[in-house]
């Protein structure tokens, strides 16, 4: 079924799915003696089969296994890929801190080695390209030059649709976190050197364990929530506190040139939270299936104007304008 445009903006070109830091373990041990980390990856992925527009591709931007242990990178290549395969999407893989070179590479790439995890892939005209940040040994992350001009060298020809770089270390301050300035990305300012002025359109990164957004030599940087858990940012145990909720992954949208009428080519990063919490309200998502059949007028009309702001039966509220939207000219019923 194709959808209708309900405003200014077309479907984005590229839906891709951004999930991070899985820190899956080895034979169901938990992180910090805690966390299950496997069920949280189990949700982000379900979550990934109920959306409008599905994900072409899923993209985990690094710390897959807490410790690096081969077993535990088997269980993320099963269920991820599982779960790409139902969607049709592919996957792209990119190291973290935490993962062990050896182990990540013969594991999801069949192929043993202790080099930089650089990989260059292509999906329908858009380049992404994994990038190793990681100093293995250690928390904190760094760019040898040598990857830096393998870099320039990838970016030197632009790409159809532009490029989006996933590194695990995030290249931005974090402003509410000075602890975790001491496991940053060193030598951001030479980075911001060779991505200045490229066909770099997003840098997905991870690391943190909580969403920041910023912008890096004029890019866009969105950095994903954990899977696993979270960070605590405010209260006595910020900067060393972790918590068993607030996990989420993220949607990526890339739209073409001319989108909403603007010459650039918007790019969004939306929050999808893991948490199960009660619905307040629960819409017959069927009977939005009369929105596609109405005008714009119509759906301004339904949607916008305001109705009866004294009301306090808002569930009855709800299904009265259900009904409404169904009922409408032209709006030719409600669809299974
Ligand atoms: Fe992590
Ligand atoms: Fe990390």
């Amino acid at each position: 079924m194709t959808l209708a445009q309900f405003g200014q903006y077309p479907a984005a070109r590229f839906a891709i799915a951004h999930i991070s830091d899985t820190h899956l373990l080895a034979d169901g041990a938990r992180q910090f003696g805690a966390i299950d980390t496997e069920p949280h990856l189990r949700r982000a992925l379900e979550l990934l089969g109920d959306l409008e527009q599905p994900p072409q591709a899923i993209i985990v931007s690094g710390d897959v296994a807490d410790r690096g242990e081969v077993n535990a990178y088997r269980v993320a290549k099963q269920l991820v890929e599982t779960a790409a395969g139902r969607l049709g999407a592919r996957v792209f893989w990119t190291i973290g801190n935490h993962d062990d070179r050896r182990a990540y590479s013969s594991v999801l790439f069949g192929e043993e080695s202790e080099a930089p995890q650089d990989r260059v892939h292509e999906l329908d005209g858009l380049r992404i390209i994994s990038l190793d940040t990681t100093l293995p040994g250690h928390h904190h992350g760094e760019l040898e030059p040598g990857q830096r001009a393998w870099l320039k060298e990838v970016l030197s020809a632009p790409a159809r649709h532009g490029t989006l770089l996933v590194m695990h270390h995030p290249p931005l301050a974090m402003a509410l976190d000075r602890v975790s300035h001491v496991i940053e990305l060193d030598g951001q300012a030479a980075l911001a050197d060779v991505l200045r002025g490229s066909d770099v359109r997003a840098i997905l990164s991870g690391h943190l364990h909580y969403p920041i957004y910023s912008t890096f030599a004029g890019i866009p940087v969105f950095t994903a929530s954990a899977t696993c858990s979270t960070m605590v940012l405010a209260g006595p145990e910020r900067s060393y506190g972790v918590h068993d909720s607030g996990q989420a992954i993220a949607m990526l949208h890339l739209f073409d040139a001319g989108a909403g009428g603007m010459p650039e080519a918007p790019v969004t990063h939306t929050v999808l939270p893991l948490a199960q919490a009660p619905l307040v309200i629960a819409h017959r998502f069927a009977e939005f299936a009369a929105l596609e059949q109405m005008t714009h007028a119509q759906r301004r009309e339904l949607l916008s104007r305001h109705r009866d702001r004294d009301a306090t039966d808002d569930d009855g509220r709800v299904h009265a304008w259900l009904d409404d939207a169904a009922a409408a000219p032209g709006a030719g019923g409600t669809q299974a």
